[in-house]
């Protein structure tokens, strides 16, 4: 399964959903053809990467199942929009996109770095992680499902760093395997005190992820 079929597989039957930072606009399309979410905004930050996915779901803009925004974030998206994705940014500007918009009653985030701050981030809100995995396709990608209430729950170190439900799996492990070879090779490089102390607690919380 490819990485857009893996992220919509995650999105629930809903009345309305928004997908923030579109691009293309591929999930939307998916979700749309599907008949899994009634009404859908797609937003946005550059015009340019916007005309992409109006182009893609002109059909269903026209018909008014779907609208397309140019905005930062969450800012033209209603914050009763009952699910929201946001997939292939960093995890700090999907922190920023959350704290400066809205935590949505549920949503889909696919960091593409950073993904121990976005679960840090998620359990200090108390939102509920439904699903915290991982997955392959050709590259590896974390992604997170959960809801704005019902958290509480408190996360090991290792949980943090790779997501509770990716814990046990094969492809942790393979991805866990192959960061561990990385890491050595910069800390044999390595002649800065603080990055080397980093990469030493790197290669032992990846260590836990194989045993
Ligand atoms: C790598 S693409 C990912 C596209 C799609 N979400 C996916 O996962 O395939 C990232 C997109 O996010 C948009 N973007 C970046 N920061 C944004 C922000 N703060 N608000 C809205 N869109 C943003 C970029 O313009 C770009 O189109």
């Amino acid at each position: 399964m490819g990485r857009i079929n893996e992220i919509s597989a995650l999105i629930d039957n809903c009345e309305s959903f928004a997908d923030v930072g579109c691009d293309h606009g591929y999930i939307a399309l998916s979700v749309l053809q599907s008949g899994k979410c009634k009404s859908v905004t797609v937003t946005d930050i550059s015009a340019k990467c916007l005309a992409k996915a109006e182009k893609l779901l002109a059909d269903y803009i026209c018909d008014g199942r779907c609208r397309a925004v140019c905005c930062d974030g969450l800012k033209g998206v209603s914050s009763d929009t009952e699910q929201v994705l946001v997939a292939g940014m960093g995890g700090e500007e999907i922190i920023k996109i959350l704290s400066e918009g809205f935590i949505p009653k549920k949503f889909i985030l696919q960091p593409m770095k950073n993904a121990d701050k976005v679960r840090k981030f998620l359990l200090s809100r108390s939102c509920k992680i439904v699903y915290d995995g991982i997955f392959k396709d050709g590259k590896y990608y974390f992604v997170i499902k959960g809801e704005r209430d019902g958290g509480g729950e408190i996360y090991s170190d290792v949980q943090l760093a790779f997501g509770r439900d990716s814990i046990g799996g094969s492809i942790l492990k393979e991805f866990a395997d192959n960061e561990i070879k990385k890491c050595k090779t910069y800390f044999a490089a390595c002649a800065d005190a603080v990055r080397c102390a980093e990469l030493s607690t790197q290669i032992k919380l990846l260590a836990e992820v194989l045993k």
